[in-house]
C-alpha cells in the first residue's frame, strides 16, 4: 500500500500563507507517489477545494451528529458535501483540552463514516502512562471503546493514528522500534475487532515526525504513514516528506 503523509495544520495558517503553500507544493506534487493528505482549519476547506489534483483535503474534527440544534458544530455531512474526504477523531488535543471521551469519539466516528468520510482515529498514551507500563492497556481501551460497534464500509474508510502524547510537538519522537512495537499491538487489536478488514487498515504514526526521522519510521513493517503537525506547516518540509514517502 502507498504510504500516507497527513498534514494536521491545527489552528494555524492564514489565507495568504495557504496560497503560497499550495503554489510551492504544486510544483512538486506530480512526483508524489504516496497518499498526500492535509487537514486545514475547517473554514479554509472551501477556498482550498480544487487547488490541487494530488492533495486530499479533510477536517480536523467533526460533529457526532449529522444535523440538528448543535450550535457551533460542523456536520460531517456538510464536510462531505463540500468535498472533504476525511476527518480526524480523537486527537489528544481534543481529548485533553475539550474533554472528548470514548463515548463521544465513538459517536463522531460513526457519524463521519455514515456521512461517507474516512476517519483517522487517534490513540496514544501520556508519558506517565508509558512510565507506569500502561501503554498497551491505555491503547486497548481507547480502541475498544472508541470503535465499539463501528461498521467499516470498506477497508480504506478507517485509519488509526498512534500518537504518543509525550511525542506531540515536543521534538521527542518515538523511536522507530518503540513505534513499531505499538503499531504491531494495534494491528492485532484491529484484526480482533474487524475480522475481515482489520489486517489491512492503515496505521499512521504521529508525534514530532520530521524530514530526518520519517524514513526510519516508514521502514517499519506496521507503520503505513505519518500524521504530521509542526513539520507539515512549511511547504518545503511537507513536500520533502511526501517525496521521501514516495520511495516506499
Ligand atoms: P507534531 O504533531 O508533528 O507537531 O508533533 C503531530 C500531531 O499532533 O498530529
Amino acid at each position: 500500500m502507498s504510504k500516507y503523509i497527513v498534514g494536521n495544520w491545527k489552528m494555524n495558517q492564514t489565507l495568504p500563507e495557504i496560497k503560497a503553500y499550495f503554489e510551492y507544493v504544486e510544483k512538486y506534487s506530480a512526483k508524489f507517489n504516496c497518499e498526500s493528505w492535509i487537514a486545514p482549519q475547517a473554514i479554509h476547506l472551501a477556498p482550498l477545494m480544487n487547488k490541487s489534483k494530488k492533495i486530499v483535503l479533510g477536517a480536523q474534527n467533526s460533529a457526532p451528529f449529522d444535523k440538528g440544534a448543535y450550535t457551533g458544530e460542523v456536520s460531517p455531512v456538510a464536510l462531505k458535501e463540500l468535498g472533504a474526504k476525511f476527518t480526524i477523531v480523537g486527537h489528544s488535543e481534543r481529548r485533553t483540552y475539550f474533554k472528548e471521551h470514548h463515548a463521544l469519539l465513538n459517536k463522531k466516528t460513526e457519524a463521519a463514516l455514515n456521512a461517507g468520510l474516512k476517519v483517522i482515529f487517534c490513540v496514544g498514551e501520556t508519558a506517565q502512562e508509558r512510565n507506569d507500563d500502561r501503554t498497551f492497556v491505555v491503547i486497548e481501551e481507547q480502541l475498544r471503546e472508541g470503535l465499539k460497534s463501528i461498521i467499516i464500509p470498506n477497508p480504506e474508510a478507517l485509519l488509526v493514528a498512534y500518537e504518543p502524547i509525550w511525542a506531540i510537538g515536543t521534538g521527542m519522537n518515538a523511536t522507530a522500534s518503540q513505534a513499531q512495537e505499538v503499531h504491531e499491538f494495534i494491528r492485532v487489536q484491529l484484526k480482533d475487532t474487524f475480522p475481515t478488514t482489520g489486517k489491512d487498515l492503515p496505521i499512521l504514526y504521529g508525534g514530532s515526525v520530521n524530514t530526518e526521522n520519517i524514513e526510519s519510521l516508514l521502514a517499519q513493517r506496521d507503520i503505513d504513514g505519518a500524521l504530521v503537525g509542526g513539520a507539515s506547516l512549511k511547504p518545503e518540509d511537507y513536500t520533502k516528506l511526501c517525496l521521501l514517502a514516495s520511495k516506499f
